[in-house]
């Protein structure tokens, strides 16, 4: 199985990338809350930075260069993301020519979940999906290949890094909530290319 879960980030670093999001990210892309085809509103708000950036309205799920609200090129990623990347690599965990082309920032309050779903949005269906964890801890529900297929939860803490690669890159999985605490945000780093 290649699902890497581990702890790595301490809470001098999980606040410095929360002050970079603050300062660096949301001026440019602030949060918004995404709608389904149907018009219906997804459970969380969210914003991107990178290259590129996933987003959902009434045309559907996409990739696009601009913020769909302001309508301008998504935030540069923050110094200390570029930072944890570059040890992944250095450390092994995703390959050294992994491109981290976007980083979707979704932030959850008591309540909010995530469906079961699979990450195919992307060109690129076999570069790694790194997420990190910030703020309260959570259930990660990870599934099999098929929606129906048996689902294990997972508690997902702060600084945590979770890593689904290789046959794993397309397996189902959620978000079913937050433990205590009352804000959760998850950043998913993606090579979409
Ligand atoms: C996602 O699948 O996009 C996010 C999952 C999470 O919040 O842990
Ligand atoms: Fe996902």
């Amino acid at each position: 199985m290649t699902i890497q879960h581990f702890s790595l980030l301490n809470k001098t670093t999980r606040q410095q990338i929360i002050d970079e999001i603050h300062s660096l990210v949301l001026p440019i892309s602030p949060l918004f809350t995404p709608k389904m085809k149907s018009g219906a509103k997804f459970n969380y708000q969210m914003t991107c930075c990178g290259d590129i950036g996933w987003i959902s309205d009434h045309f559907g799920y996409r990739y696009s260069k601009l913020h769909p609200e302001t309508q301008q090129p998504w935030a540069k990623f923050p110094p200390s993301l570029s930072t944890i990347i570059d040890y992944l690599k250095l450390q092994g965990y995703i390959p050294k020519n992994y491109q981290a082309q976007t980083c979707l920032i979704n932030k959850y309050l008591a309540g909010d979940k995530l469906g079961l779903h699979q990450d195919k949005d992307e060109q690129n269906l076999t570069a790694p999906i790194i997420s990190i964890s910030l703020g309260a801890s959570g259930i990660f529900q990870l599934g099999g290949m098929n929606r129906k297929d048996q689902v294990q939860e997972i508690i997902l803490n702060p600084g945590d890094i979770m890593i689904m690669a290789d046959e794993d890159r397309l397996r189902f999985h959620g978000f079913k909530g937050i433990l205590k605490g009352h804000k959760r945000v998850n950043l998913t780093i993606r090579q979409v290319y």
